[in-house]
């Protein structure tokens, strides 16, 4: 450990995102632990990690490197966690964290949607949470290969916890910045989101749903709706992508022949890739649709709305068994 490093990491729910940032980090020369599920930490413990992105970065960690645990390790003291499991694992996990480690251990939630700190903080009381927002796309492109397919920079709510670690975020390729409100950022991310259901329930890789103007018509209406619910509100999401939310939906409504010419960088995804979302759906596993539509329902709710395209988008996605639909299926579901 070089002196520049603050102390020990622990990534709880160790899995994309937390092998792809905590495995920069412990590139970097951090100590880190990854706390996750026996499936996926013996895969790791045969492999190890490699890491890429599309910049052109390679790290390989062999699996004698890393140090992998099924559970919080007892007596562990961290000086910081990143907490990385899907939104409706959040309590758990931040339960399982304060019973073991002290008060005060600062926790980066690196997770979607809006509410995982505040129920990180109810489930887990003592611990320092803290929101922090993932901007880019990362799969698992191999058996413990993972892969950042897009650009951006991590974003946190500041923190005096958090300032230590600026410059092994920036060493490590995971650059950090600090917001004095994290609010704008993590909804000008959710806007994004919505595609996730959209693309789960099309059935098809991104780019080829991307691709069906009747599919992006229904994503265009999601967002026009969260936009009314967040002016309501008196909250102004942050432009986390190429082009500012509110033009979003007018450049996803033009044809497909135009939307290919303007859309160009939005259209570069592997012709095999899927939302997460599309493929905890395939593996009848729970989706994270509440931490993404549910949010601009309870929103709206807040604000004496209705948010009715994303409440039926929540319905469509809790359903037993939630059927593929056809463009023209999913328009007349959402009200379209
Ligand atoms: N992937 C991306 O590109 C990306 C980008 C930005 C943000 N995000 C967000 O980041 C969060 C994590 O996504 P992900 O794609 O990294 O999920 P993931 O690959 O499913 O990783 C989470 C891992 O944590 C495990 N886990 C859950 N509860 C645990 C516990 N109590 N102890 C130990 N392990 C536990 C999960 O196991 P089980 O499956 O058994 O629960 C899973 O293996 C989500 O909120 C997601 O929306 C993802």
């Amino acid at each position: 450990m070089t002196d520049a490093v603050p102390g020990e990491v622990l990534v709880m729910g160790a899995g994309t995102v937390g092998f792809f940032i905590g495995g920069s980090l412990a590139a970097a020369g951090v100590p880190v632990t990854f706390v996750g599920r026996p499936r996926v930490l013996r895969g790791l413990a045969q492999q190890g990690l490699a890491l890429s992105d599309l910049e052109g970065a390679a790290h390989r960690l062999p699996a004698q490197a890393l140090r992998l645990s099924e559970s919080v390790p007892a007596g562990a003291k961290p000086s910081l966690v990143l907490l990385a499991v899907k939104s409706g694992a959040t309590a758990e996990a931040a339960a399982a964290l304060a019973a073991v480690l002290p008060p005060d251990t600062p926790v980066l939630s690196l997770q979607n949607g809006i509410s995982n700190s505040s129920v990180a903080t109810t489930a887990g009381p003592g611990l320092k949470v803290l929101p922090g927002m993932v901007p880019y796309n990362i799969a698992e492109i191999g058996p413990g290969a993972f892969h950042r397919g897009t650009a951006g920079r991590l974003a946190a709510q500041d923190d005096p916890a958090l300032r230590p670690w600026l410059p092994v975020f920036a060493r490590a390729g995971v650059p950090l910045e600090l917001h004095a409100d994290l609010l704008p950022m993590q909804w000008g991310k959710l806007l994004l989101n919505l595609n996730n259901p959209v693309n789960a329930l099309s059935g098809l890789p991104l780019r080829a749903q991307l691709m069906q103007r009747g599919y992006r018509r229904c994503f265009a209406a999601l967002i026009d709706e969260a936009l009314g619910v967040l002016s309501r509100a008196g909250i102004t999401p942050a432009q986390v992508a190429a082009v500012p939310a509110s033009t979003l939906p007018k450049i996803l409504r033009l044809p497909d022949w135009l939307f290919r010419i303007v859309a160009a960088r939005m259209l570069k995804i592997d012709a095999q890739a899927r939302s997460s979302m599309a493929d905890d759906l395939a593996l009848g596993r729970r989706t994270e649709i509440d931490a993404f539509c549910g949010e601009v329902v309870r929103l709206a709710r807040q604000h004496g709305m209705t948010a009715p395209r994303n409440g039926a988008m929540v319905a469509l996605l809790m359903a037993d068994a939630p059927a593929r639909l056809s463009p023209e299926a999913l328009s007349v579901a959402l009200g379209i």
